[in-house]
């Protein structure tokens, strides 16, 4: 191989994307923990407002599909305020942990569950999905939203996935995806690129913050590929469905 050939693949193994800007790998962790930490306080409202309050509908479907049960423990990774973990303990399921790599989120979810009486049950706790701070084989389901598109190398964190899980247990990843009929990705890329930067600026106070989020959404892998991609990690039976045509994907994989 020669010298410029291996030059090349060193710098694009040391590059990621941040959005649609090309980054060093060591600082997408950073860039991101920035877009969370300036989004917490009205990450719930701006939930709501940018999706119609559909977030909901989306979260209670992969809570429906992961079917809770008192001995089921879950680990919601990049779970942010809290809303999976919340619904499943709603839907019956057993102990949840949510892990967060950013402070700001987890203790906005803190307080809010507090907020509504939620005080047993969950823990919560600061990490990362790329080197989760739980035992092998530890868990009975794992659950990541809208949190994979996020990290710096979502196959490692898949791999995590599978190293935490228990044999038998299930991961459920919901995130948003690629709209399967083209007159509507026509009409939601206008949505995203004009609406959710202004409703940012306006509401979230952070134009920047929903401008990445639009342009993350656009870099994230295919539903067939993330498949593949989970596939790769020794996830198996891994199927997908898509909801609102495509706008989210649930991907489903079992650690047999
Ligand atoms: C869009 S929010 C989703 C929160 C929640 N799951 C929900 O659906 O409302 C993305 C979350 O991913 C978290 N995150 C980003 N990178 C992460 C990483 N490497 N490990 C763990 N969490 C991460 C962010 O801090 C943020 O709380």
């Amino acid at each position: 191989m020669s010298e410029d050939i291996k030059e090349d693949r060193m710098e694009s193994a040391d590059r990621t994307h941040f959005g649609f800007h090309e980054i060093a790998r060591n600082e997408k962790v950073g860039l991101v923990r920035s877009v969370f930490d300036s989004v917490a306080p009205r990450y719930d409202l701006m939930n709501d407002l940018m999706s119609g309050g559909v977030h909901r509908i989306w979260k209670a479907a992969l809570i429906d599909w992961l079917r809770p049960t008192a001995h089921m423990e879950l680990l919601d990774v990049a779970g942010g305020t809290g809303d999976v973990a919340l619904g499943f303990r709603k839907a019956g399921g057993g102990k949840a942990t949510i892990c967060d790599i950013n402070e700001q989120m987890v203790s906005h979810g803190r307080d809010r569950a507090m907020d509504h009486g939620v005080f047993h049950g969950i823990n919560w706790c600061v990490g990362d999905a790329e080197n989760l701070p739980m035992p092998d084989c530890s868990v009975d389901a794992y659950t990541i939203a809208f949190g994979l598109r996020n990290v710096t190398e979502p196959q490692k964190a898949l791999m995590e996935a599978y190293r935490v899980l228990k044999p038998g247990g299930r991961f459920l990843c919901l995130e948003f995806s690629h709209v399967v009929i083209p007159w509507l990705a026509e009409v939601y890329d206008r949505y995203s690129f004009s609406v959710l930067p202004q409703l940012g600026h306006w509401v979230g106070k952070d134009r920047g913050a929903y401008q990445y989020l639009a342009e993350s959404i656009r870099k994230f892998p295919q539903q067939a590929e993330l498949a593949s991609m989970m596939q790769n990690s020794g996830l198996e039976l891994v199927s997908w469905r898509n909801l609102t045509c495509g706008v989210v994907a649930i991907h489903s994989g079992w650690r047999l």
